[in-house]
């Protein structure tokens, strides 16, 4: 292989090149994010990780970390999300490797022991939360020194597209001028994120960022028909594409996967 393209290799590419232990079903909604964490998961093989998800909701996540031998704390603001966690992990037979806790996520002191975390997840919550500050800053600070942080959210620019494509230009042209990216008042979600943006926040909490990647670049945007009938395909086409600007930057979700320094 050439040494320009070999030096273009992220984790994502060196790990997919790698046969793994079979994990969760892979989907063009999960792919990128579960190569990302295989390839943490596997500098530490045989160690039993402490993680948290913070937002872990019905643990999508936490369950199949579970089952990969790691004890998961899950902090979700929903008693429901926590009773469907808790009934599928022990339908997983993980009930004893996961812990569910009710609590808000930037107010983790009390609830979890600081510098004790060798992962966080922290998925499609800083979109939603009153103070996103104020949760990275608490995420970074449960974490060993170290310790990695996974954290997903929402893309602007997706939304801007997508509301374009389904004929809301009016919509669009709010969005895309909106600080937030928000559409108003009747977005469910508070606030969206460009790669900088997002990278920034993590930064702040002095957090170091080693990749980004998009998540769901075409995904949302192909017919029914193509994403079903070609769905291995389209997870092919989701790696390739999720780490390279600019397609990883329309992408509905960026992944950003950083790390407290050692
Ligand atoms: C969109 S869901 C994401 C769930 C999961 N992380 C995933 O990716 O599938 C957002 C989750 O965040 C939780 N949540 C919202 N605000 C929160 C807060 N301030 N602290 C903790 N959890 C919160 C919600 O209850 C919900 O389970």
């Amino acid at each position: 292989m050439p040494l320009a393209i070999r030096s273009r290799l992220t984790r994502l590419d060196r790990v997919e090149q790698t046969p793994g232990p079979a994990g969760p079903p892979l989907t063009p909604r999960t792919a990128v994010v579960w190569s990302v964490l295989r390839a943490e998961l596997d500098r530490r093989p045989a160690v039993e990780l402490t993680v948290l998800d913070v937002g872990g909701g019905t643990g999508g996540f936490a369950v199949p970390l579970a089952r990969a031998g790691h004890r998961v704390t899950v902090v979700d603001a929903s008693p429901d999300a926590l009773a469907a966690l808790s009934r599928r992990a022990a339908e997983a037979g993980v009930a004893g490797r996961v812990h569910a806790v009710q609590g808000d996520g930037d107010a983790l002191v009390g609830l979890i022991e600081p510098a004790s975390v060798d992962l966080v997840l922290c998925h499609a919550v800083l979109e939603v939360v009153d103070d996103p500050v104020a949760v990275v800053s608490a995420l970074a600070g449960v974490l060993r020194p170290g310790g990695a942080a996974s954290v997903l959210v929402a893309g602007r620019a997706a939304a801007v597209l997508a509301r374009a494509m389904n004929g809301h230009l009016d919509v669009a042209t709010a969005l895309a001028a909106d600080p937030a990216g928000t559409a108003g008042i009747r977005d469910t979600l508070r606030r969206r994120f460009d790669a900088d943006g997002a990278a920034a926040l993590l930064v702040a909490a002095g957090l170091t960022v080693e990749e980004i990647h998009g998540v769901r670049v075409l995904a949302d945007l192909l017919p029914a028909a193509v994403a079903d009938g070609q769905a291995a395909a389209l997870v092919e086409l989701e790696r390739t594409l999720a780490a390279q600007p600019p397609w990883r930057d329309v992408a509905a979700q960026l992944h950003l996967f950083a790390r407290r320094p050692a």
